[in-house]
């Protein structure tokens, strides 16, 4: 039997510069300790199965086609593996007849803005690579995941892509020639210490629906979204400086996580409740933001705490802790006989 790849890829929790992120303003990025797991064996057989049950096969796909597979499986989940799975293996150039038994199992709430779309895409993509015993650099794990992230939400930024990576906290911004350049920011790791993660409920809209609705108030409303873009933007800067010196990050943050919320709420992607809650953490000296694309109506997905220095947050009971180490590990590879 050919040899078992087995590879372990964490969340992410986007600290400042979401949304901004998409048109070309820097943000900070983490790596969150919740994993999910994928392990692919080479079969033979012409097909691709996901956890044994639902397969697809691969014995007449072309490249094109791989890139535009969207039918066969059911679950969302599904479909995200087999695209991440086809487009793998095209990138690969391997014979229409190589087979693949997937196996994946994630402790990565989907839907809560915690990256768990791009974890699949970079498992899933790791994993196969591995199978077919390839030795490929990050750089193109990266590249293919993220053309599976754009068939997923049409203008990703890649953040969640590379945070899920490589790991850590990493401040991203577009490079000139328009890609995206990532560096780790080792000293984060203090500050980020009292951050609290809630999961407030999966928001109806995915986060394709919220880019494309900032896109169509940016047309709408020029001043006012680029406004929020550019206060996002200075927030994540100073942000960036102060976990960079390491000092009182806590309360740095506190003005800063307040001022980037205060523009997100401007894009119109916190739910009202979500951000009556957070105005109720401001009161008690503390502030909180939504981490992610947000929503609309009800759920507003991941939400990050800092509580007042020296005090606690109270959040809504509905609100879900999420215990999870910040700065976790990115791609972890294991082959297995
Ligand atoms: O929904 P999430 O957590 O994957 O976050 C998306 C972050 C956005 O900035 C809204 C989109 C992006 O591609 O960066």
């Amino acid at each position: 039997m050919s040899p078992e790849a087995a590879v372990s890829v964490p969340g992410k929790a986007i600290l400042l510069g979401e949304h901004a992120a998409v048109y070309g303003y820097p943000a900070l990025v983490t790596a969150v300790d919740l994993r999910l797991t994928v392990t692919a064996r080479v079969t033979g057989d012409g097909r691709i199965t996901v956890d044994g049950s639902s397969e697809f096969r691969t014995g007449a796909m072309s490249a094109a086609e791989a890139m535009g597979f969207s039918g066969g499986a059911e679950a969302p989940g599904d479909r995200l593996a087999y695209l991440a799975c086809g487009t793998a293996l095209a990138h690969a150039d391997a014979p229409g007849g190589t087979g693949l038994a997937l196996r994946i199992a994630s402790d990565i709430p989907p839907g809560a803005g915690l990256g768990s779309s791009a974890a699949l895409s970079v498992g899933v993509v790791a994993a196969v690579f591995t199978a077919l015993g390839l030795r490929v650099a990050a750089g193109t794990i990266a590249e293919v995941a993220k053309r599976v992230e754009a068939r997923q939400h049409g203008r990703p930024s890649g953040v969640d892509v590379e945070a899920v990576l490589r790991g850590g906290t990493l401040w991203c911004r577009r490079t000139a020639e328009g890609t995206l350049a990532c560096a780790p920011l080792s000293t984060a790791q203090a500050g980020l210490t009292r951050l609290e993660l809630y999961h407030t409920g999966a928001p109806a809209e995915s986060t394709g629906d919220m880019v494309a609705s900032v896109g169509l108030l940016r047309e709408r409303e020029p001043r006012r979204v680029n406004a929020a873009l550019a206060s996002i933007e200075a927030a994540t800067l100073a942000a960036r400086d102060a976990l960079a010196a390491g000092l009182d990050a806590d309360r740095a943050l506190l003005p800063l996580m307040a001022r980037a919320e205060a523009a997100l709420e401007a894009l119109e992607v916190v739910p009202a409740d979500v951000a009556r809650a957070i105005r109720a953490i401001e009161a008690q000296g503390g502030a909180a933001k939504v981490s992610g694309a947000g929503g609309r109506a009800a759920g507003g997905g991941l939400v990050l705490v800092l509580p007042a220095p020296g005090g606690a947050a109270t959040v809504p009971s509905q609100w879900k802790r999420l215990h999870a180490r910040l700065g976790a590990p990115g791609l972890l590879e294991d082959v297995a006989a």
